[in-house]
């Protein structure tokens, strides 16, 4: 059954590893022990491939509910990464601190490996040894490459549902795991059935925000997802305030006291998250965007529509979030979802593209979404179009091979086709990849509103899951997976299968 959402879319109704034998290294953190207490909580992870590295990440704690952390100590971390999972051929190790200043964060940038494999990594502090995680690097520039895996989600709102759907993903063996934003929920429990609480109360502050990332830290779905396989993560509204923009949310906050609150928020981000020390924030600055490149298979670059974007646009006839189509102010070319810099950057990463398949990795859906009534959103694409038409009409023009939008933050599945305007050709196809447990839109409103944008030609409102994506030379395919319910051992299931042909944008069913 549907419950109504916080968020509504179309607003049309309301592995714990055996330490073997040490290293010296290994041995001298075992030293430091904090006795009894396993501080590897919060589980790891890993992220930014290259050819020959990528970041490994842990954060020690000992009670993922405190709001303290581990107070004011440093604590020794060893760490080892290896060519096979008994770890016989480790490549390399070393030993760094979890400073309370970074919340107790690991963040060990590991360079020197090579490309295109597999490997296994683990840390070691007070004597306990971390779970294992399996990581990758990617393949080496202008390689060809045969396959390439990645699972897509986002959207994981935890008292509404258990994390069933990153069980799935994990073991869909992806060689890359991409999460488009709302990797928590900074609110206080809101008016959806609770299915397991957190604190009643906001996060606005640094303390609330590791918090709430250690509270949804500790699930062993989620943990097992970053274990996986490495990640590339961006974030959405939720990361900070609902439905912020810039230097302004919802609430009164002047901007002065908004941009506190973010740069808060974005410290405790970089804290969680596998990112490398060139991303950490400058106060309520943080440069999220960037590009991966696949060997020749594939470019993903992955955009931030939050902290860049213009004013919410018509706002004196704004009606929860709902603006006439034709609101003069909304078509203005300076308008900018992403910022006059990101927006060139982009350009720039398609136009000298040379992989196969072009991927543009964004929070949302990014087609056109007409209501009913003849209103669209302010809060996404829709209030921003002029940003749209200009990367549309780059992947024309610069006839960049096979663009692909993937999306989220909508809490819904959509496949759908992106054209400069309405009923030409499109130029890229679009699939957003559901919700992992963020409830969503009816089916019978989805429908009715597939009815007025005729590019959508798939839409799943009222079951959640996540998106995988498989690149070949020959062509791909995109499935839509599906989990049953909400509940921890909810089963899976393909909800969709798409082809997408080599040279040919559009949405076609397997
Ligand atoms: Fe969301």
């Amino acid at each position: 059954m549907h419950s109504p959402s916080r968020r509504h879319l179309l607003g049309l109704t309301a592995a714990a590893a055996s330490i073997g034998l040490a290293p010296a290294v290994w041995t001298r953190a075992a030293a430091q022990a904090r006795a009894g207490e396993n501080p590897f909580r919060l589980g790891v992870a890993s992220g930014e491939p290259l050819p020959d590295g990528v970041v490994l990440w842990t954060r020690l704690s000992t009670d993922p509910r405190a709001l303290s952390g581990l107070g004011p100590q440093a604590f020794d971390v060893a760490w080892e990464i290896a060519e096979d999972d008994g770890f016989r051929r480790v490549v390399g190790k070393g030993e760094t601190k979890a400073r309370a200043a970074d919340g107790h964060a690991v963040h060990v940038e590991v360079a020197g490996l090579r490309p295109g494999r597999e490997y296994w990594y683990r840390f070691n502090s007070g004597g306990h040894a971390s779970p294992v995680g399996r990581t990758r690097t990617t393949p080496e520039r202008g390689a060809q490459v045969d396959h390439l895996r990645i699972a897509y989600g986002s959207c994981q709102k935890w008292e509404t549902g258990y994390y069933a759907a990153h069980r799935h993903l994990a073991a869909d063996n992806p060689d890359l795991v991409l999460f488009l934003g709302d990797y928590i929920y900074e609110g206080a429990l809101g008016r959806e059935e609770v299915l397991r609480p957190h604190p009643d109360v906001a996060a606005r502050d640094l303390d609330s925000y590791r918090q709430r990332y250690a509270w949804y830290k500790q699930d062993a779905d989620l943990q097992a997802a970053h274990a996986a396989a490495p990640w590339v993560v961006m974030w959405d509204d939720h990361e900070v305030s609902n439905d912020y923009g810039g230097d302004a949310d919802r609430t009164p906050a002047t901007p002065g006291q908004f941009l506190r609150r973010r740069a808060d928020a974005y410290r405790a981000y970089w804290e969680n998250m596998p990112l490398r020390r060139d991303a950490h924030p400058d106060g309520a600055k943080m440069r999220l965007y960037r590009s991966l490149d696949w060997g020749r298979l594939a470019r993903l670059a992955v955009v931030d529509d939050r902290q860049y974007r213009g004013a919410r646009t018509c706002r004196a006839v704004e009606e929860k979030k709902r603006i006439p189509y034709d609101c003069p102010e909304r078509l203005d070319p300076k308008r900018s979802l992403l910022g006059e810099d990101q927006e060139k950057w982009l350009a720039g990463r398609i136009a000298d593209s040379q992989a196969q398949w072009n991927l543009l990795g964004q929070q949302t859906l990014m087609g056109e979404l007409r209501l009913q009534e003849g209103k669209v959103s302010n809060d996404g694409w829709d209030g921003y179009p002029a940003t749209r038409r200009r990367i549309l009409e780059t992947w024309r023009d610069a006839k960049v091979a096979n663009p692909i939008a993937l999306g989220g933050d909508v809490h819904c599945f959509f496949a759908g086709e992106l054209s400069v305007e309405r009923g030409q050709p499109p130029i890229a196809t679009e699939f957003v990849g559901g919700s992992i447990s963020s409830l969503g839109e009816t089916n019978a409103n989805l429908n009715a509103a597939r009815f007025v944008n005729p590019h959508l030609k798939y839409a799943e409102g009222e079951v959640r899951g996540y998106g995988r994506v498989d690149l070949t030379p020959k062509g791909g395919t995109v499935t839509f997976r599906g989990v049953n319910g909400l509940d921890k051992g909810s089963p899976v299931r393909d909800l969709a299968t798409f082809v997408v042909e080599n040279g040919k944008a559009g949405v076609v069913r397997a």
